[in-house]
């Protein structure tokens, strides 16, 4: 964090200080009182299942500065009407201190592995500070700017929606210099509304950019093309017209893309780590982002090539002659469709097995899109679908209709069944997806296969 005084939080937080010293040095901000030491200060924030008020005096006792509260009275206090507001207040005031490039990407899908891209291409080169893990909403963006400091040049930040609206402040906080789109999809479309609704809730990023802000856009994305920005775009995708183009896209048998990055005049063949031919457009919004600024070519292809995607993506966990493709993180329409064809590709002439749970959120679509997961499996050739939950049962009834036999296509109401079987069934040289919503958690499934 760049280190303020509580006075001087206080302020920008909006906080009124009671017990406390205003001349101390805040030197880390923390949320988890357990985290808490000497010159931090406690964030009290509500969660789920536990209130950050409960722990204010676990924090100080651990050496905090101050707690940041809404109630309570006990201790060095900085007192404001709501603490995840202030939070935020805190972290823009921490922004317009930093010299770091501050590069914000949202989009329906993929936003964690462009941003893990984007933070591998950037520290080839430069002091590069970026998002932990998912954390990519109000809590997380402020938790972001207080990891960077006076030497960060860099800082990459994930920036998730839930609809229209939720961005922009999040945006006006962070004040991005460079705004990445990577794509608009049906994800989360039950809590969006509508494509358009999604689209509008994804500009926001692009909005907040100032006259000097470089926009990024998927180029192969239609309505993240359209997106108007205030100052340059620079595009990326498959498309002949981007900026930052791959030509020549193949996949080797282990579903690696290899591509031409075509950079302005520069052209370099770059072989990815990750698997997948979707992380082609990752890696290009990640190429574009870098080289805006100002990470070299060298930096780039060197960034891609060694960039790992974050656990439960696209992760492929070898058993003896097993190959699990862990991308039970999570699941929309466009990221099943993408892992689908990715195991096609790395099953082939090999035993393919594609163990799914429902896409959660997603409206009034939800029976169309898990039929056309269904048919797609199917289609691609996929060899055995075990569809696990009674959300995720219109797959299962898909591909019986497009033509998987009995045998081929199971159904079970949770995982433990569906874990029984394969134990059973799973051929030693199978290729097995393993893929579901987050609530579905079958990263159960994939611990018991490995
Ligand atoms: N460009 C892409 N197109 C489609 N699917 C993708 C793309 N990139 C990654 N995915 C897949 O989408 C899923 C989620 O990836 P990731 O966590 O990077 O997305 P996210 O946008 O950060 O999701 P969340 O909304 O949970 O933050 C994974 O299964 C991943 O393999
Ligand atoms: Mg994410």
């Amino acid at each position: 964090v760049i280190p303020l005084t509580l006075g001087e939080i206080a302020a920008a937080a909006g906080a009124r200080i009671e017990g406390a010293d205003a001349n101390a040095m805040v030197t880390s901000i923390v949320t988890d009182s357990r985290a808490a030491e000497p010159g931090s200060l406690f964030v009290a924030l509500r969660g789920e299942r536990a209130d950050g008020h409960d722990f204010a005096g676990v924090a100080l006792a651990n050496g905090a500065v101050a707690a940041l509260v809404s109630r309570g009275s006990e201790g060095a206090l900085l007192r404001a009407g709501d603490p995840l507001d202030a939070y935020l207040r805190i972290g823009a005031a921490l922004r317009a201190r930093l010299g770091a490039t501050v590069i914000a990407i949202t989009g329906s899908s993929g936003k964690t592995c462009t941003k893990d891209l984007v933070a591998a291409v950037c520290a080839t080169e430069r002091a590069t500070v970026a998002t932990f893990a998912n954390h990519n909403a109000e809590i997380g963006v402020p938790e972001t700017i207080a990891r960077a400091d006076a030497s960060t040049e860099v800082l990459v930040v994930e920036v998730g929606s839930r609809g229209v609206g939720h961005i922009a402040p999040l945006a006006r906080a962070l004040r991005p210099d460079i705004s990445v789109v990577t794509n608009v999809g049906p994800a989360h479309i039950g809590m969006f509304g509508s494509l358009d609704d999604t689209t509008r809730a994804k500009a926001e990023l692009v909005d907040a950019l100032g006259a000097d802000g470089v926009a990024v856009l998927n180029a192969d994305d239609e309505r993240v093309r359209a997106m108007r920005a205030p100052g340059r775009v620079v595009t990326f995708g498959v498309a002949r017209d981007a900026d930052v183009r791959a030509e020549d896209v193949e996949l080797d048998g282990g579903a690696r893309a290899s591509f031409t990055l075509a950079i302005g005049d520069e052209r370099t063949r770059v072989t990815l780590a990750a698997a997948g031919e979707h992380m082609v457009s990752n890696a290009l919004a990640a190429a574009a982002a870098a080289h805006v600024a100002g990470i070299s070519v060298a930096g780039i292809v060197k960034g891609l090539s060694e960039g790992a995607t974050p656990p439960g993506r696209m992760q492929v966990v070898q058993s003896g002659a097993r190959t699990i493709i862990d991308d039970a993180y999570n699941a929309n329409p466009d990221s099943m469709a993408a892992a689908l064809k990715a195991l096609a590709q790395m099953g082939r002439g090999r035993p393919t097995w594609a163990v799914l749970g429902h896409m959660a959120e997603l409206g009034d679509s939800a029976l169309e899109e898990h039929d056309r997961i269904g048919r797609m499996a199917v289609r691609l050739g996929v060899g055995n679908l075990v569809t696990i939950g009674a959300e995720a049962k219109a797959m299962h009834e898909a591909a019986r209709l497009e033509g998987m036999f009995g045998g081929e296509a199971r159904f079970f109401a949770d995982a433990d069944a569906a874990i029984e079987l394969l134990r059973r069934e799973l051929e030693p040289d199978a290729v097995v997806l393993v893929k579901a919503s987050r609530a579905a958690g079958l990263e159960r499934v994939v611990e018991a296969l490995s």
